[in-house]
C-alpha cells in the first residue's frame, strides 16, 4: 500500500489507494493487465513465483486465474477502504459468497444466516450446502434472542446481510458480532445493499466482509465482481477456494470497479439523499400503502440505522402502491425516466417490481436530480387508482 494513502480519509483513500503511476509508461491510471500468462527471465525465477503463487501468496504473478496485477490493484483499494488487513476479488457477488463460505465451513458444520438473504444465497444455502453436509439455519437477524437460540456446538459461521432485500431490515451489527464472538463463531456480513461509504462492518465486530461488487461499488451497471474483506489468515483459504473453483475475477471488471471506486462516496452521498426525499414523498401519497425506507421513523429499524448507516439510511427502499400488482404495473410501466431493473447500487435509478410478493416495487436509487425522480414517481404514481 502506497504510503500516502495511510491514516487518510475514507474517501481519500478511495480515490488513491492500491493505484500507482505505472512503473514503466508512466501513465497515471492503472492499466488493464489482460494477459493469461507472465514470463520469467529465468527457471529459477519462474519455479520460486509458482512456488509462492501456489501457496497463493498474495500479489506473486503467474498465471491470471490465480493472481492479476489490475485484480491485486483492486484488492488494495478495497482492503483499504474497509479498514482490513488484505481482500480477495472474484469474479461475482455470489462468487465471493460461495468462496467465503466454503472455505470456512465443511461436512458436518452449521451456518446460522438471515431469513431474507439475497435469494441466489439461498439457493446455494438451500441446494448445495445439504449436499455437502453443511446445515444451515435461518433466523430473523434483528431477534437477537433467535440468533442465539440457533448457535449449536456445530456452528461455525454466523453470515448476515446488512440491509435485507427487500424489507430493509438493518441489524444491530454489533450485536451480532458479540453473540457470534461468545460463541467462537466467524461472523461474516454481506454489506451489498448499503456499500463501505455507508457503514463498514469490520468496524462494528465482523471477521469479515463481502460485497457484490457489481453493485454499489463499480455502480455503474456496468460490471460483475465480488470482494471479501479480512484478517490474511482468514482470507488465504478464501484465494485458495476461488482459485481452485475457478472464480478468478476479470482484470476489465476489476478496473471498472477500481474506477467506480473513485467516486463511491459522491455516488452515496446523493443517492442516499435522492433517497429520503423520494421516501417522504412516497408516505405523503394517498395512493401508496406503506413504503420502508430506514431513514424513516416509520421502519422498524430507525434506530439502529441511524446509530450504524451514515447518512440518512441508505439508497434503497421499498414500497407499495394502493392496488397490489395491478397498482404495481400501473406505476412501474409508465415511468418514462427510471428503469425496471433487477440490479441495484447502479447511478442510474432502477425500479424491480415484485408481483410475487403482493406487488411490492423495490427502489434503488440513483444520482439523478432529484426533481427528476420526483416528476417520474409522480407520473408512474398518476395511474395508480
Ligand atoms: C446482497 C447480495 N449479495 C450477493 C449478490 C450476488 O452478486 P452478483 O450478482 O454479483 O453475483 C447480490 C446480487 O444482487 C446481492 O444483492
Amino acid at each position: 500500500m502506497r504510503e500516502r494513502t495511510d491514516g487518510r480519509g475514507f474517501a481519500t483513500r478511495a480515490i488513491h489507494a492500491g493505484e500507482r503511476p505505472d512503473p514503466v509508461t508512466r501513465a497515471h491510471k492503472p492499466p488493464i493487465y489482460a494477459t493469461s500468462t507472465f514470463a520469467f527471465d529465468t527457471a529459477a525465477e519462474k519455479e520460486d513465483s509458482v512456488d509462492r503463487a501456489l501457496a497463493w501468496e498474495p500479489g506473486v504473478h503467474f498465471y491470471s486465474r490465480t493472481s492479476n496485477p489490475t485484480n491485486r490493484a483492486l484488492e488494495e483499494k478495497v482492503a483499504s477502504i474497509e479498514g482490513a488487513e488484505d481482500a480477495v476479488v472474484s469474479s461475482s457477488g455470489m462468487a465471493a459468497v460461495s468462496a467465503t463460505l466454503l472455505a470456512h465451513l465443511g461436512g458436518g458444520d452449521h451456518v446460522v444466516v438471515g431469513d431474507e438473504l439475497f435469494v441466489i444465497t439461498q439457493v446455494l444455502l438451500g441446494d448445495d450446502f445439504p449436499r455437502r453436509g453443511i446445515d444451515v439455519t435461518a433466523v430473523d437477524m434483528t431477534d437477537l434472542e433467535a440468533v442465539e437460540a440457533a448457535i449449536t456446538p456445530a456452528t461455525k459461521v454466523l453470515f448476515y446481510e446488512t440491509s435485507t432485500n427487500p424489507r430493509l431490515r438493518v441489524p444491530d451489527q454489533d450485536a451480532l458480532a458479540a453473540i457470534g464472538h461468545r460463541h467462537g463463531l466467524i461472523v461474516i456480513a454481506d454489506n451489498t445493499f448499503l456499500g463501505p461509504a455507508l457503514v463498514r462492518p469490520l468496524e462494528h465486530g465482523a471477521d469479515m466482509v463481502l460485497h457484490a461488487a457489481t453493485k454499489y461499488l463499480s455502480g455503474h451497471g456496468d460490471a460483475v465482481s465480488g470482494v471479501v474483506s479480512g484478517a490474511k489468515a482468514l482470507l488465504d483459504p478464501i484465494r485458495k477456494q476461488t482459485d481452485t473453483l475457478g472464480q478468478a475475477a476479470s482484470p476489465f471488471s476489476s478496473w471498472l470497479v477500481m474506477r467506480g471506486i473513485r467516486t463511491l462516496p459522491l455516488r452515496s452521498r446523493t443517492a442516499s439523499a435522492n433517497a429520503l426525499e423520494l421516501a417522504e414523498y412516497l408516505e405523503r401519497q394517498p395512493n401508496v400503502e406503506w413504503v420502508r425506507y430506514p431513514g424513516l421513523p416509520s421502519h422498524p429499524d430507525h434506530e439502529t440505522a441511524r446509530r450504524l448507516i451514515d447518512g440518512p439510511g441508505g439508497a434503497m427502499l421499498t414500497f407499495q402502491p394502493r392496488g397490489g400488482v395491478d397498482g404495481m404495473a400501473a406505476f412501474t410501466d409508465h415511468l418514462r425516466l427510471c428503469d425496471i431493473g433487477v440490479s441495484l447500487g447502479d447511478i442510474h435509478t432502477l425500479v424491480y417490481p415484485q408481483p410475487k410478493r403482493g406487488g411490492l416495487v423495490r427502489v434503488s436509487v440513483g444520482c439523478e436530480d432529484v426533481d427528476d425522480l420526483l416528476e417520474d414517481f409522480a407520473l408512474g404514481l398518476s395511474f395508480v387508482a
